[in-house]
C-alpha cells in the first residue's frame, strides 16, 4: 500500500498538512450545505468538514447517504480549531467508501438495556466509553508488569489446564481430558510458589476461572488475575508490595489515562488520594467496626459484599484486613505465630466501597503442617505430591497474592459492574459472543 495514513491522535502533529486517514464514520450531521463527519479509528475523533461547493457534486450527495459505521478513507487538510476537543478538524476534499453498511447501525444514540448493550458487546466495544475502559485497563496491566520488572521480578507463567485444584474444591470447572478428568486453573498460584524457588521473584499472569453461581457486580466465571509469589518474603513484605504495586498503577493511570478518565467521568481526587501508608485492620477489629455499622455478619465468617462496601466506605485509602480465621481460608496459609486459629493472610479492599482487589498470604512452608491442612479441607493428596515437595527440598518463607484485573480497572475508572472492565465478559448467563 503506497498511501500513508495519518492516525487521528497524531493530526494535530500535521496542522496546515494534506493527510489521508482510514476509519469509520461516528456520526454525521449535515446541513444543506455542509456535513460535519464525525470520524473515529481507534486513536481517537475527529470531525470532518465537508462543504458543497469545494468538492463534487456526486461526493457531496454520497456523503449524505452514508450511515453510521460505514469504512471510510478520508483525505484533507489538517486545521486547527480551538472549539475541538483534539484541538483540529479535517477539511475533507476526498472520501473512499470502503463499505457503506445496509443496515441501519444496531447501537444508536438511544438509551440501550444493559442485555442489548452485552449482546453487541463485538460492536459496543466501539463506543467513546469502552475504549476509554479498554485503554485504562491496557495501561493498568502496563504498569502492573512494568512495576514487578523494574523490581526484579521474572514472568513464569501457570498452566490453565491441571490436574489439581487450587483455592479449594468448589468453584472448579472440570473438563474431560483425555481417559481423566482435569480443571481450569481458578489460579496460578501453586506454580508461582514452585517457580519462586527456582527463581526468588516471579509472577505469573493469566486468565482464571471460577465456576461461582455470584450474580454480583465483582464476579465473573473468567477473569485475569496477576500474581506475584517471593521467596523469602513475609506477610509484611508482602503487604507492602502491594501497597507499592497499587500506588504505581494508579498513578500511571492518572498520568496516562486522563482523557479516559474524563470520558468516564472519574472523580480524580478519590485516585489522587492513593498514596501509602494503606489502612490496616486485623480481621477481629473489622468485624468489631462492621458490627458497629449495623452489620449481622457473625464472628467467623468471610466478609460479605456488603460488609466490603459499608467498610470501605468508611476509608479514602485502600485497606489491608489482616488475619482471617484459618477455617475460612485456603488450605496454604501459613498458621498466625501466637494464635492457631488465625493465618497471615491480608484481602486488599479498595475505597469507595469497591471491595476486595486483592487476596494474598504468606504461605504454610512446614510440611507437617501442610499435609494436615490438605487433608482437613479433604483435598486429594495425591494431587499435591509435587507442591509439597517445595517443603520437602530447601523450604523456605515465602509469600504471595494475587490482583484482580477487571476489579481494579473496574475501581480506577470508577465502573458499575466489572463486566465492563473486560472485552469478553463471561459470566453464568453470558459465554456469547
Ligand atoms: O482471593 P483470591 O481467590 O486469591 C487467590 O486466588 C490466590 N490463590 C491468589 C494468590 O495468592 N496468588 O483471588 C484473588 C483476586 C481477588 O482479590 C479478586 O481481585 C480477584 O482475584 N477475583 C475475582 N475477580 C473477578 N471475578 C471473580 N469471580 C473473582 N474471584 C477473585
Ligand atoms: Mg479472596
Amino acid at each position: 500500500m503506497t498511501t500513508q495514513w495519518i492516525a487521528i491522535r497524531d493530526l494535530p502533529a500535521h496542522t496546515g498538512e494534506k493527510i489521508t486517514l482510514c476509519g469509520w464514520l461516528y456520526n454525521l450531521r449535515s446541513s444543506g450545505k455542509i456535513h460535519f463527519l464525525q470520524l473515529r479509528d481507534g486513536t481517537g475523533t475527529v470531525q470532518g468538514v465537508m462543504v458543497k461547493n469545494e468538492v463534487p457534486e456526486d461526493l457531496f450527495n454520497e456523503t449524505k447517504s452514508l450511515r453510521l459505521e460505514a469504512s471510510v478513507e478520508v483525505t484533507g487538510v489538517v486545521r486547527s480549531d480551538e472549539r475541538a476537543p483534539s484541538g483540529v478538524e479535517l477539511s475533507v476534499s476526498c472520501l473512499r467508501v470502503f463499505q457503506n453498511p445496509e443496515d441501519e447501525y444496531p447501537l444508536g444514540k438511544k438509551d440501550h438495556g444493559i442485555d442489548f448493550l452485552l449482546d453487541h458487546r463485538h460492536l459496543w466495544l466501539r463506543s467513546s466509553r469502552q475504549q476509554a475502559v479498554m485503554r485504562l485497563r491496557d495501561r493498568v496491566i502496563r504498569s502492573a508488569r512494568e512495576y514487578l520488572q523494574n523490581n526484579g521480578f521474572i514472568l513464569v507463567d501457570s498452566p490453565i489446564i491441571s490436574g489439581s485444584a487450587g483455592e479449594g474444591a468448589s468453584g472448579l470447572f472440570e473438563i474431560d481430558y483425555f481417559d481423566s478428568k482435569a480443571y481450569l486453573a481458578q489460579t496460578g498460584q501453586l506454580y508461582a510458589e514452585a517457580a519462586a524457588a527456582a527463581f526468588g521473584k516471579v509472577y505469573c499472569f493469566g486468565p482464571t476461572f471460577r465456576a461461582e453461581k455470584s450474580k454480583t457486580r465483582r464476579h465473573l466465571t473468567e477473569f485475569w488475575m496477576l500474581e506475584p509469589e517471593v521467596a523469602f518474603y513475609d506477610h509484611e513484605d508482602n503487604m507492602d508490595l502491594q501497597e507499592g504495586l497499587v500506588c504505581h498503577i494508579v498513578a500511571e493511570a492518572l498520568n496516562h489515562c486522563r482523557p479516559e478518565l474524563a470520558v468516564l467521568e472519574r472523580d480524580i481526587s478519590k485516585l489522587e488520594n492513593i498514596k501509602p501508608p494503606f489502612h490496616h485492620l486485623q480481621y477481629d477489629e473489622a468485624m468489631e467496626m462492621l458490627h458497629d455499622l449495623g452489620s449481622n455478619t457473625p464472628y467467623g465468617d468471610d466478609l460479605g459484599n456488603e460488609d466490603e462496601t459499608i467498610l470501605t466506605q468508611q476509608f479514602d485509602r485502600p485497606l489491608f484486613i489482616e488475619c482471617y480465621p484459618k477455617a475460612i481460608k485456603a488450605f496454604y496459609m501459613k498458621e498466625h505465630p501466637t494464635n492457631p486459629n488465625l493465618v497471615l493472610c491480608d484481602d486488599l479492599l479498595a475505597p469507595e466501597g469497591y471491595g476486595e482487589i486483592i487476596g494474598g498470604s504468606q504461605r504454610e512452608d512446614d510440611y507437617d503442617r501442610l499435609v494436615a491442612r490438605i487433608r482437613e479441607e479433604g483435598l486429594p493428596e495425591e494431587a499435591y505430591d509435587w507442591y509439597l515437595d517445595l517443603r520437602k527440598y530447601g523450604t523456605f518463607v515465602h509469600s504471595g497474592f494475587g490482583m484482580g484485573i477487571e476489579r481494579v480497572v473496574a475501581w480506577i475508572g470508577g465502573l458499575q459492574h466489572i463486566r465492563e472492565a473486560i472485552p469478553w465478559p463471561r459470566t453464568i448467563y453470558r459465554i456469547k459472543p
